[in-house]
């Protein structure tokens, strides 16, 4: 690839300093915006990740052309509303886990994707996970013959 995707991180709190930790480790990632309700909260998450532009609304994120991907990291009730608006303003989007909060929204979701023709996933990384990912390889390659059952479980210590 010779050009870098401009990404854009919307809902700067807890899990938004994480990914835009490991979009440092991706290496035809450029953070080009990040934007928040709170200028100050958006220079201060700016400087801390370079990016080039901190935006006081999400809105203005969403008018900046150098980026192609905006990453939603606000609320669940909150993703369907900056999503929709991030797709009608052209831009691919990656929204936290719940995509939507019912069936309803997630539906608008795609069909938002579809009429603009972008780009749409839940971070829903455990599907880029190494191991998975192996696993579903050999599954594919019939390795292990068809699959009868299934069993997994996704847990971690989460007090404090
Ligand atoms: N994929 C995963 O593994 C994973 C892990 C944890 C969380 N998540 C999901 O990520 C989302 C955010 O979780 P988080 O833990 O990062 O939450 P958080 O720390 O509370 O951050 C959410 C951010 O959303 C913005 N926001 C917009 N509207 C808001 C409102 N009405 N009330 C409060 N904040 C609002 C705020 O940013 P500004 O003030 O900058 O606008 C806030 O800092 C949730 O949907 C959660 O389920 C996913």
């Amino acid at each position: 690839m010779d050009k870098n995707i401009g990404w854009g991180i919307i809902g700067l709190g807890n899990i938004a300093q994480k990914f835009a930790d490991c979009l440092k480790l991706v290496s035809d990632a450029e953070l080009i915006g990040v934007a928040s309700r709170n200028e100050e909260k958006a220079v201060d998450f700016g400087i801390k990740n370079d990016s080039k532009y901190s935006f006081g609304s999400y809105e203005e994120l969403f008018n900046c052309e150098e980026v192609q991907v905006i990453y939603i990291a606000t609320p669940h009730t909150a993703h369907t509303t900056w999503a929709i608006k991030a797709m009608k303003a052209g831009k691919s989007v990656l929204c936290e886990k719940p995509m939507g909060v019912n069936r309803g929204q997630v539906e608008q979701m795609i069909n938002e994707a579809r009429k603009n023709n972008v780009f749409l996933m839940e971070a829903l990384w455990s599907r880029f996970n190494p191991a998975i990912a192996e696993v579903k390889k050999k599954i594919d390659a019939g390795d292990i013959g068809e699959v009868g059952y299934l069993h997994a479980d996704f847990a971690f210590y989460a007090l404090d």
